[in-house]
């Protein structure tokens, strides 16, 4: 299949007509969102939908997230919009949340994975928006990478991955972000945070009150579980090499490394480690204390680690609160659950 990419600079550019009008027809377009680029077909066509999957390699038992422009949209795929989700969107939207209720008559059984529920979107991000809107349909979007693989934030990842498979690639320049939206579920009794990201769960509860954090954000799931979130219990994020995370401060982290690196190690390490690791190849993800930096920088360097030709990477452990529960998420994902405290 022949890729077309094209830049897109601001939400009135003629080219978001181009991209609206091939979703409209049931072709693929990857498209930057605030969280990661997307791999967008009209999430009410299942044929689209379908080679969605096809695409990415996605196993068909994960559902995808359905992308709007407006609010309207998101009356016509649910059954009811309850005071609870009305508040979020209030609060949350445009922006990095997906929230999950029961599904409408009209969403495919392809888009929801077989599941009775529906995950809607609104994103913030000015051509996502435009995108959206040109082609009049909302539109399922999974991360546009190969599934398993960091997922992309710049349109070069959604390139290496996808390029030959999907019919169009809109380069709207680097996710600010950098991790995948937070996802939280109305479909239980009580709201439960399935995976963690942008949208903190203390912001959470700031307009909700308690909410319940699924097993599923610390812990590994076993793949016949009964997953509330079917995504995450599949590999995930994972670069060719091996990732260890290593709980350790500054100074054992580096004499550790000291101990253990090889030709074919990388220290993934925070920006103001570099300095110290003069021995290894390093990596860097981020400021130690600021985990908006590690989202925004993880997936990238995730890519890099293989890209350097390293064969293990050991992992500073990033802080988890905040943003860095997200971050912490992704990267034991990456590491298959892998820690070692030295
Ligand atoms: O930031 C994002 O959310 C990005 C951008 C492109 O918007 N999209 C994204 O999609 O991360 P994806 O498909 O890579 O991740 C969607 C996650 C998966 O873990 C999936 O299992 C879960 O959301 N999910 C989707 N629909 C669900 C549902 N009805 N019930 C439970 N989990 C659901
Ligand atoms: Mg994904």
């Amino acid at each position: 299949m022949k890729t077309e990419i094209f830049e897109i600079k601001s939400s009135d550019d003629e080219k978001i007509q181009i991209a609206g009008k091939a979703l409209r027809e049931g072709k693929l377009v990857a498209i930057p969102t605030e969280t990661v680029y997307g791999l967008a077909a009209n999430a009410l066509d299942e044929k689209a939908v379908r080679s969605i999957f096809a695409a990415k390699g996605r196993p068909s038992d994960n559902p995808l997230i359905v992308h709007i422009s407006r609010l309207e949209q998101w009356d016509f795929l649910v059954e009811k919009i309850d005071e609870r989700a009305k508040l979020l969107a209030e609060k949350f939207w445009p922006g990095p949340l997906t929230i999950i209720l029961k599904k409408s008559d009209v969403v495919p059984e392809a888009t929801s994975g077989g599941l009775k529920t529906v995950a809607v979107r609104m994103p913030s991000h000015p051509i996502a928006r435009a995108i959206i809107e040109a082609s009049g349909v909302p539109l399922a979007a999974p991360s546009a990478n190969t599934s398993g693989k960091p997922s992309p934030t710049t349109a070069k990842h959604v390139e290496k991955d996808l390029f030959g498979k999907i019919d169009y690639i809109v380069n709207g320049g680097d996710c600010s972000v950098g991790v995948e939206s937070t996802v939280i579920t109305l479909a239980t009794e009580k709201p439960t945070l399935l995976r963690p990201g942008g949208i903190t769960p203390e912001m959470l509860e700031g307009v909700l009150g308690e909410i319940e954090i699924s097993d599923s954000v610390f812990n590994k799931l076993s793949e016949d579980s009964e997953a509330a979130s079917p995504g995450m219990k599949y590999q995930h994020y994972s670069p060719k090499a091996k990732i260890v995370i290593v709980k350790a401060d500054e100074e054992r982290y580096c004499s550790f490394l000291s101990e253990v690196a090889d030709e074919k190690t990388v220290a993934l390490c925070f920006e103001e480690d570099k300095e110290k690791l003069s021995f290894v190849k390093t990596v860097v993800y981020g400021k130690e204390k600021d985990s908006f930096s590690q989202a925004s920088s993880l997936f990238d360097s995730l890519r890099q680690v293989d890209e350097v030709g390293a064969e293990i990477a050991y992992a500073r452990f990033p802080e988890m609160s905040g943003v860095g529960l997200a971050v912490f998420n992704r990267l034991i994902r990456a590491a298959a659950f892998n820690i070692i405290e030295v």
